[in-house]
């Protein structure tokens, strides 16, 4: 079945998000480039095609690593408890972290991922956000951002309502919400 295009209001659209990715690969290398790896934290699954598009332009020596943490589930939009459903294989100590996230929103997320990983003892740890909701959350001072996001539920580029829409090439909000 295909999805209702009369129904999603575009908010930021491809283009923009391309130019917008290529800008922050640019900034990523120039703050990297002095280093002799870097490590790519996406945080699954809403990161993933912004970390794709992402990543490939990057041209520095990477690992790439995911991890899933599951706040939302399948109940909408409501907020539920956190935890780590997908542990990290690679070895973070002494190593700098750049952890690719979709969104943050109430901040929940991004608080309970920085503690997490600073128990990893790694040499650094920034945050390379596609978009930001509201003000930085505690204890996390997001780097590189995409866009600041109007006060509506996103879908699209990776983010989902239900886990439909992540495929859409651009982000926007349904009407009918
Ligand atoms: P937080 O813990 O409230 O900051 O929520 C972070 C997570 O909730 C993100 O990683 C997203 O997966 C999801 N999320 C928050 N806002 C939205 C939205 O507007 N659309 C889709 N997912 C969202
Ligand atoms: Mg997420």
């Amino acid at each position: 079945m295909n999805y209702n295009q009369n129904d999603i209001k575009t908010v930021f659209s491809e283009e923009q998000i391309q130019q917008r990715v290529n800008e922050i690969s640019v900034e990523i290398e120039e703050t990297y480039q002095s280093k002799p790896v870097l490590t790519l934290l996406v945080v699954m699954k809403g990161a993933f095609l912004f970390a794709s598009d992402l990543i490939k332009k990057l041209n520095l020596n990477v690992r790439i690593e995911f991890i899933e943490v599951s706040s939302y589930g399948e109940r909408g939009t409501l907020s539920g408890q956190l935890s780590l459903r997908k542990e990290p294989d690679l070895d973070f100590a002494n190593q700098h972290i750049l952890i690719i996230e979709d969104i943050i929103d109430t901040g929940q997320t991004a608080e309970f991922l920085q503690k997490y990983l600073e128990e990893k003892h790694p040499a650094s740890i920034e945050w390379c956000l596609l978009l930001q909701k509201h003000e930085e959350p505690e204890g996390v001072k997001p780097k590189f951002v995409g866009f600041r996001a109007p006060d509506k539920f996103l879908i699209g580029y990776g983010l989902d309502y239900k886990e439909r829409y992540r495929n859409l090439p651009f982000i926007g909000y349904l009407e009918s919400l």
